[in-house]
């Protein structure tokens, strides 16, 4: 439950005020995470290039961050960049996602102060360019006092790497092999029967990249048929792996850099 006094439900448009009075306020999320996926597709629906897309979801960032601490909502975490989004991606599009990221920190610091939404980061932050991390740190220490929404900002994330750094830190060596599966490859494919949306503490770290398949049908009535039907499904899937796939639109580095110093 959050401290009713730090809401300002008043705050949401119109139309957040007509969801939210539906919500139960006493099972509200106390951390709701965020795969935000699709700024490339944003921008190729409307014939525009990458960039703007990743423009576009910086505007959704700032505003579902404010909607959040209007809410009172304590923690809100968003995959902003991931590891692989870092490794796999052409270098101008990761440039310019440092700079969006540098100047979408400059120019809504002061939202973030009407906000009281305090700014944190979890990921292998230091491989990012020094003056991204300049004024990462900058953004968490202006706003470190502040007592609403804590924004988790993932940033060359990756869920493994996490686990290995924290393993890492705990031991200097750390390997694998004594994991269950370390003979088998990790599974290509999850399947989970009777609708739940859940992982359920099942395989946590080999489905790192696995599709998964929700059916509605019961396990007592799935047959070898239902198998087929989600090998189907998943060979419809393009996995990606925090790649790029082909025709995913042009980036254009000189374009975005003038476009970011304008926006
Ligand atoms: C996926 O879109 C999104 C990302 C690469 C990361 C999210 C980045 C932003 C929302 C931009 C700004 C963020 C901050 C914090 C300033 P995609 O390129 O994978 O889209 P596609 O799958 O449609 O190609």
């Amino acid at each position: 439950m959050y401290p009713s006094g730090t809401l300002r439900i008043h705050e949401l448009t119109a139309e957040e005020r007509a969801v939210y009075a539906t919500l139960k306020p006493e099972r509200l999320p106390d951390h709701v995470a965020i795969i935000m996926d699709g700024n490339g597709r944003w921008a190729g629906h409307r014939s525009l290039k990458r960039f703007l897309g990743h423009q576009q979801g910086a505007k959704s960032v700032q505003l579902v961050t404010e909607a959040a601490s209007r809410i009172g909502l304590p923690w809100l975490t968003l995959y902003a960049f991931s590891l692989e989004n870092n490794l796999r991606r052409p270098r101008a599009e990761v440039n310019f996602l440092m700079r969006l990221l540098k100047s979408y920190l400059e120019s809504n610091l002061q939202r973030m102060m009407d906000n009281n939404v305090r700014i944190r980061y979890i990921g292998r932050t230091h491989e990012l360019p020094p003056e991204v991390q300049e004024k990462m740190i900058w953004a968490a220490e202006a706003t470190a006092s502040n007592t609403g929404t804590t924004l988790t900002l993932a940033l060359n994330y990756g869920g493994r790497s996490e686990i290995v750094d924290a393993f890492r830190a705990l031991a200097s060596e750390m390997k694998f092999k004594h994991i269950y599966t370390a003979h088998m490859p990790d599974p290509d494919l999850l399947i989970r029967t009777s609708g739940e949306m859940r992982i359920s503490n099942y395989l946590l770290w080999q489905i790192a990249y696995t599709e998964i398949y929700v059916t509605e049908r019961l396990w007592p009535d799935f047959r070898g048929i239902h198998l087929l039907e989600a090998i189907a499904d998943f060979q419809r899937r393009e996995r990606r792996y925090g790649g790029l796939t082909e025709g995913s639109g042009e980036v254009d580095e000189e374009t975005e850099r003038i476009r970011i110093a304008a926006s």
